[in-house]
């Protein structure tokens, strides 16, 4: 059977595409894996929505501006489970998760951070990572829990960074190995689940 998932975004949506690249091609890495059911926003004006309804995939919007965080995953709750979903794919959403929302998907929410989570976690990774001049950076997929980026590591990959000469080029080198890696660890984690 073929996963169900939701992909969570908040802005352009460019890991969402590489997903969808992927899960719509008919030889796509997780063509066979998992199925989008939508994509779901928390700001009404994210590119990626638009992106996504292109691809012919519904989008769901609860606006989270002024919301408490449990009161707002809460919604996000009872409209999921409409849909009787496997996982939930975070891709550039930028909320943190509330215990209504994590204790509802157990080990069934994933997120990419472009960073490696042991020496940066939460906003502006890519930023960070210039600012220190590092020559290589990683790029880590982990489960959801209910901190910033604290959740059980899936995987890491490696981004070689030499010769960036600004962080235009550091977030160029590390969103390609982002667009691949991710599909590979959803790949990993739909294989090991069948
Ligand atoms: C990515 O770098 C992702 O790792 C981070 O936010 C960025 C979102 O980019 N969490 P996009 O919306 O997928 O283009």
């Amino acid at each position: 059977m073929k996963k169900r998932i939701a992909i969570f975004i908040s802005g352009t949506g460019s890991n969402m595409l590489a997903i969808l690249d992927r899960v719509q091609a008919e030889n796509g890495l997780l063509n066979k894996l998992c199925e989008v059911v939508f994509v779901f926003s928390n700001e009404p004006n994210a590119k990626g929505l638009l992106s996504a309804q292109n691809r012919g995939i519904p989008t769901k919007v609860i606006p989270s501006k002024g919301r408490k965080r449990e009161s707002f995953d809460s919604d996000i709750v009872a409209l999921l489970a409409l849909y009787q979903l496997d996982y939930l794919v975070f891709a550039g959403y930028m909320r943190i998760a509330s215990k209504i929302l994590v204790d509802a998907y157990p080990q069934r929410i994933i997120n990419i951070h472009p960073a490696d989570t042991d020496e940066f976690k939460g906003l502006g990774a890519y930023e960070w990572t210039w600012e220190q001049r590092k020559t290589a950076t990683k790029i880590t997929v982990h489960y959801v829990d209910t901190g910033v980026d604290t959740g059980k590591v899936i995987a890491k990959a490696d981004v070689d960074l030499s010769g960036c000469s600004n962080l235009a080029e550091v977030k160029q080198r590390g969103l390609a190995v982002e667009h691949q890696f991710y599909s590979q660890c959803l790949e990993r984690v739909f294989k090991n689940d069948e």
